[in-house]
């Protein structure tokens, strides 16, 4: 089947050659570009290199180069449709299917023209603000008070958009292409237009008088815009945004997504507001995304792990209304495997006037003391109450206790259990008694299973005899189906270091080069004399599956059992260096490896 230009970016835009070229071939950084050997022809000193920025590939060797599309042609040796539904797959993204409906395929193209209009309003809209005239100039006047300089500017392609009525509608249909202009209800469509029923159905500019800031999804799709009134106004909201469309959703979009994602930072940081993000990139902090004046949604917390995120660090307004949203969204993000840090921005009401105020370096140092969201949640609990009084001594202790009680690790429950002593002046065995207490109320509703089974295997020392055979039996999966190891390691549900194997490394290393030896030989392909025992080992005992789906459930049993006990081990290890965050985290993905699964294909 033949897939859109559309459909064909999308995948390019969503995976990042960078990433995908490292699963085949070590890069390492050097002059600011990605060096490694070339995986097309044999060579001694790297001549392959990968840009980032350009996306491509290239060899200064034998001259290979090209997309990420065409890097997985070659390397896959697949034709131009495989490539592109196996990169499809790596992200999750759902490809058309032969049988959608016409409607379905309307909607794509719909969407596209949506965006391509977009893209062309926000060029209209940064032309405008670098125009020659009085508003242009008040425009620029008022981004150099705020501190947006012209290099921000542009990096964020802001715009103005114009007084009058229809200044964007008469410049878009307009066609300068040759092509058919859009019509204004492809417009309207696009939200871009708004319409008045008065007078006959008449369209009109929807942002008029306001400077606008395009909204980019990480293809780099400009999906729609927020527009921020100039002079403070009684009577008109002081932003407005693209309404929702086919393209724009403001609860499954955020703000800078696009450029902080280039960071590669596992840690993003989520501000309310666009000038908050705009003023922390100018600051030098760049991984800083936007929430579009909407509580943070299960969309935005896929969106970010999609986007490279382990930890969501929330640095938020000091008002009440960033409090409320806040205490909303850290469920979800816990919900969603992320790890939570939460900042209120202290003697300034946001994050932009504090840095207009105090500095970056000031900034830096909160950032870097940012602390779990459990802290933040103590913390404003004891606010409620009045530490000289007794009652509420005793009540502050019961709510700590309650916030404590859903904590998977005994460590870190130990650590905020020393601070809520601390401020309350109750006995620490105290309150622990407490938060057991709570704890066993949990487990008797059919809450999470007890938490610190995890510790006690971990302390046995010798594998458990589950896990070991778990390996056993997945490595002899692997030997017999090396493209489902292949899958089980690509799709992140297992890693070859989780493994900790080395037969099944070196199974992973061999099908990468495409080479899937059969049962029979495999064994004399490894190296040590090591690796050969342990596979010769497993088909001593082989396994057998009947069915496709057998085999992949079973796959899937296995990973788990074996992650779950690495990250027991992990866990052991950061609790010993007493770095909680990092045993918070791992607690937080052991919970997550339930909803783990792939799913093998045919073929
Ligand atoms: N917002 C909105 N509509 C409004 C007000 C706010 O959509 N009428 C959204 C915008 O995304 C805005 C965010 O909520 O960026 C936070 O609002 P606020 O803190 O008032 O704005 P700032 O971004 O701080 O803007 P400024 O500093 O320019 O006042
Ligand atoms: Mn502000």
């Amino acid at each position: 089947m033949l897939y859109s230009d559309e459909i064909i970016r999308e995948v390019r835009a969503q995976n990042d050659i960078i990433d995908v070229v490292s699963t085949y071939v070590p890069l390492r950084m050097r002059g600011g570009r990605h060096w490694g050997s070339c995986p097309f022809h044999q060579e001694n000193t790297p001549s392959f290199t990968v840009n980032s920025d350009t996306q491509f590939f290239h060899c200064f060797g034998c001259g290979a180069g090209g997309n990420v599309i065409t890097f997985v042609m070659r390397i896959e040796h697949m034709d131009f449709v495989d490539a592109l539904k196996l990169l499809a797959d790596r992200v999750h993204f759902i490809l058309p299917q032969p049988g959608d409906s016409r409607a379905e395929r309307v909607k794509h193209a719909e969407k596209a023209k949506a965006a391509e209009y977009n893209k062309i309003a926000a060029r209209f809209f940064h032309e405008q603000l670098n125009a020659q005239n009085p508003f242009a100039s008040e425009a620029r006047e008022y981004l150099k008070v705020r501190g947006v300089n012209e290099k921000v500017q542009t990096l964020f392609g802001l715009g103005l958009s114009p007084p009058g009525w229809d200044n964007l509608l008469r410049h878009l249909t307009a066609s300068s292409t040759g092509e058919a202009p859009p019509t204004p209800s492809d417009l309207h469509k696009a939200g871009l237009l708004s319409m008045s029923h008065k007078e006959g159905n008449r369209y009109y500019d929807r942002f008029r008088e306001r400077l606008m800031f395009p909204i980019i999804d990480p293809s780099k799709r400009v999906v729609g815009f927020g527009g921020r009134i100039m002079r403070e106004s009684a009577d008109e909201a002081k932003y407005l945004n693209s309404p929702e469309t086919s393209l724009f959703n403001k609860s499954s979009q955020l703000y800078a997504l696009n450029l902080a994602r280039k960071t590669r930072s596992t840690e993003l940081i989520v501000v309310e507001g666009y000038m908050d993000v705009i003023a922390l990139f100018k600051a030098g902090f760049t991984n800083a995304v936007g929430v579009l004046g909407t509580a943070i949604t299960a969309r935005h917390v896929q969106l970010l792990r999609r986007n490279g995120c382990a930890t969501a660090l929330l640095l938020l307004d000091s008002d009440n209304a960033g409090t409320a949203a806040a205490l909303k969204s850290i469920p979800l993000l816990l919900e969603g495997g992320l790890r939570v840090k939460v900042l209120q921005v202290p003697d300034a009401k946001d994050p932009d006037e504090f840095l207009q105020n105090y500095g970056a370096e000031r900034m830096g140092k909160l950032l870097a003391n940012a602390q779990s969201h459990i802290v933040f949640q103590i913390g404003l609990t004891q606010k409620k109450y009045d530490m000289d009084k007794t009652e509420d001594r005793i009540r502050f202790t019961e709510e700590a206790a309650s916030l404590l009680a859903p904590l998977s690790s005994e460590i870190e429950t130990d650590a905020y259990v020393q601070e809520t002593a601390r401020a309350s002046h109750i006995a620490p065995s105290a309150i622990f008694a407490e938060v057991k207490k709570q704890r066993d109320r949990i487990n008797a509703d059919g809450g999470q299973a007890p938490l610190r089974q995890s510790f006690r295997n971990v302390r046995k020392g010798a594998e458990d005899p589950g896990v070991r055979e778990a390996r056993r039996q997945l490595l002899c999966l692997a030997l017999t189906h090396p493209p489902a190891a292949r899958a089980l390691a690509d799709s992140g549900c297992l890693s070859p270091e989780e493994m900790g194997n080395d037969v099944f490394s070196q199974i992973l290393a061999l099908s990468y080069q495409n080479i899937f030896p059969a049962p029979a030989d495999i064994v004399s392909r490894f190296e040590t004399t090591e690796a050969q025992q342990q596979a010769a080992e497993v088909f001593t005992k082989p396994i057998t599956y009947s069915t496709l789906l057998e085999m992949e459930k079973s796959l899937n049993e296995m990973a788990v059992i074996i992650k779950r006990a690495f990250i027991d081990t992990q866990i052991e290890l950061c609790g010993s260096k007493n770095d909680l965050n990092a045993v918070n985290s791992l607690v937080l993905s052991k919970k997550n490896l339930q909803s783990q699964y792939i799913t093998l294909s045919n073929g």
